[in-house]
């Protein structure tokens, strides 16, 4: 079976000092600038924005109004068009699109105008595929504003909206031209949306990062505090590793990429049987929870190892059983959809410890319908 070994943990270097982490692609590199209550007045001297001579579009969840006031304040005189939409899954799909074109079109963008999307993940992928089409492709700034687009969805250039049929059936590459994160932002998320977040996180240090993995052990009431440092630290990290990927796996041709969707293969299906009633990260911590199993049976995951992750997911309140209600068929036919099957098998990404996984493996849907029958336990 083809997978992808990562290089040994030593080999990764982060510089946890430097303020702005770069994604590197070449002529489309850009930098994730993390700060703290800088949005407004650093957003707006940030060369990428003074620079551009483009008028400025803002697509922004009204969830967010207080955040975006300033921000939207800053940048008025070269503002030509302002679109609030509403965060949530139901969000993502092609009629929002449609009403985004025709924003655009009222607010007359040219070819130099540059997208601002300010909200969620949600908020991000649509405005994703928006700013990649419209106009065969405008710039776009994202300005993230839940855990899950912080450490996640905003950085990488995926875009996508839903079909009725699967998630994210219909999007595209496009990458930002900068990511502008502020953690202040935060302050303001529920706690549902929040842990839903740290999910992500979680994810992180067991596809590639046991330090980060033993800091959520350690801090992980500061965390569930939202103490600002401790925020701070966990999102550069989380960036780091994302900006590390994609700058070597762009397209998710290499292997390496492929590591990111760690808890995704049965975490997408359950959240398609589950209609979106649960969260993006609360799916993925049921889908971690069922490739832990699968790993401890496959890659030879230690018990010890098995244990931690499935206590942190616990004390970080995400739910890790599956609902009695979503049947084993359901979650099946959904994973069949799902992009990450590959010429007819379901591919996984299994850990053979905390911070090491293997990707591309088949597991036969027998044992898949055994971690189904483990996860209602
Ligand atoms: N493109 C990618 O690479 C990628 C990666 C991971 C996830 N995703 C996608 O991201 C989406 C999930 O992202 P999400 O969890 O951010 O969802 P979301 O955008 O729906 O935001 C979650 C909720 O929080 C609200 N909200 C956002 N920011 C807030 C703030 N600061 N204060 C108060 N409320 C706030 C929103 O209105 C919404 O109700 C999914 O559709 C998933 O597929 C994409
Ligand atoms: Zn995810």
């Amino acid at each position: 079976l083809p997978f992808f070994q990562q290089p040994a943990k030593n080999s990764l270097s982060y510089d946890m000092n430097n303020s702005s982490i770069c994604v590197n692609l070449g002529s489309r590199s850009y930098p994730i600038v993390i700060g703290r209550n800088t949005l407004s007045h650093d957003l707006a001297r940030h060369p990428l924005i003074a620079k551009s001579k483009g008028r400025i579009f803002v697509i922004a969840d009204p969830k967010v109004r207080r955040h975006a006031a300033p921000v939207i304040r800053a940048l008025k005189k070269r503002t030509s068009g302002i679109v609030w939409l509403k965060g949530g899954e139901r969000s993502k799909q092609i009629s929002t699109l449609n009403s985004l074109y025709k924003a655009a079109a009222r607010a007359r963008l040219d070819r130099h105008s540059l997208v601002v999307a300010m909200g969620g993940g949600v908020i991000g992928d649509i405005a994703g595929v928006f700013a990649a089409t419209y106009l065969r492709g405008l710039s776009i700034v994202h300005l993230p504003t839940t855990v899950m687009a912080q450490v996640d969805s905003s950085i990488g250039g995926k875009t996508g909206i839903n079909l009725l049929e699967g998630k994210n059936l219909v999007g595209v590459f496009h990458q930002p031209a900068l990511v502008y994160i502020d953690a202040e932002t935060l302050k303001t998320l529920p706690d549902r949306e929040f842990k839903s977040g740290l999910a992500e996180v979680i994810k992180y240090g067991v596809i590639s990062d046991p330090e980060l993995f033993e800091r959520l052990e350690k801090n992980l009431s500061k965390i569930l505090f939202r103490d600002p440092a401790e925020l701070a630290w966990i999102i550069r990290r989380c960036c780091a590793i994302k900006a590390r990927v994609v700058s070597r796996d762009e397209h998710e041709t290499k292997g390496l990429r492929a590591i990111l969707n760690f808890g995704h293969t049965i975490g997408h299906g359950i959240e398609a049987a589950a209609r979106y009633h649960l969260l993006h990260g609360e799916a993925i911590a049921i889908g971690m929870m069922g490739a832990t199993y699968l790993s401890q049976k496959l890659t030879k995951l230690s018990s010890i190892s098995v244990q931690r992750i499935g206590r942190l997911i616990q004390n970080t309140g995400l739910p890790f059983q599956l609902d009695k209600k979503l049947s084993t068929r359901e979650i099946l036919a959904a994973m069949k959809l799902d992009k990450k099957v590959s010429q007819g098998e379901i591919r996984f990404v299994l850990a053979t410890r905390i911070g090491q996984v293997k990707t591309g493996l088949g597991v036969s849907e027998r044992l898949i319908r055994e971690a189904l029958d483990f996860l209602r336990k």
